[in-house]
């Protein structure tokens, strides 16, 4: 499984990249308001470093306008992802830009059918949004099983991108569930790396060592 950052925080991207664990970034206009930077300076300097797709979200509502967003956006890189709501706009957006070999992540995406018809427009990412749907007591997971199926009954190349990843329990889940890629914030990538059983037990070995009286360096 891929792990995407979400965020436009270059210093988070940064740490947890020299680790080994960017396949990629995305961002959004709400995630670039958070960082406070200018979206083609930020952008730019997330992919100076970052090898694997960087999505950068149009921010038109009508076609033209997203396509020659899009283009801009597609020229800070050549790993840009450009990102396009799923709306039918959105949709011919998608269609034009990844006709033009551009990558194209659609997002805002709440339904299995959604998937589909993003699919048939060539997106290269499609982003189910696990988290809000959970929010409003619907089952966001299932939405990622149902695209799962689609996906391969019919062999669509389009990766499902989990996203609005809230919890650990999320990634778990859809790594079992079998999304190509999840996009998640810094603390929830650290998040897999925690348990409390750890914590106890290194407690328990640092206290048992320091009776021992020994040193290793
Ligand atoms: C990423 O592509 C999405 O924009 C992001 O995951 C949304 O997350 P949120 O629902 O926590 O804002």
């Amino acid at each position: 499984m891929k792990f995407f950052i979400d965020t436009a925080d270059v210093d988070a991207i940064r740490e947890l990249h020299d680790l080994g664990m960017v396949d990629g970034v995305t961002t959004n206009p709400s995630l670039i308001l958070k960082s406070g930077r200018n979206i083609l300076e930020v952008t730019k300097e997330i992919c100076s470093f970052v090898q694997g797709p960087v999505s950068a979200e149009v921010v038109a509502l009508k076609a033209d306008d997203m396509i020659a967003e899009g283009r801009k956006l597609a020229a800070i890189a050549p790993n840009i992802a450009v990102k396009v709501p799923l709306t039918w706009d959105g949709l011919k957006t998608c269609k034009v830009l990844s006709g033009e070999g551009f990558m194209v992540n659609v997002t805002l995406c709440f339904s299995a059918n959604q998937a589909l018809i993003a699919a048939k427009a060539g997106a290269t990412f499609i982003s189910p949004f696990i988290g809000r749907l959970d929010d409003i007591n619907l089952d966001g997971l299932d939405l990622i099983g149902d695209i799962r199926t689609i996906y391969d009954n019919y062999d669509f190349k389009t990766q499902i991108l989990a996203a609005s990843i809230r919890s650990a329990n999320h990634v778990k889940d859809c790594a079992m569930i079998g999304a190509d890629v999840v996009t998640a914030p810094p603390a929830v990538i650290k998040a897999l790396a925690s348990h409390v059983l750890t914590d106890k037990g290194l407690d328990q070995f640092i206290a048992d060592w320091a009776k021992t009286g020994q040193k290793i360096l």
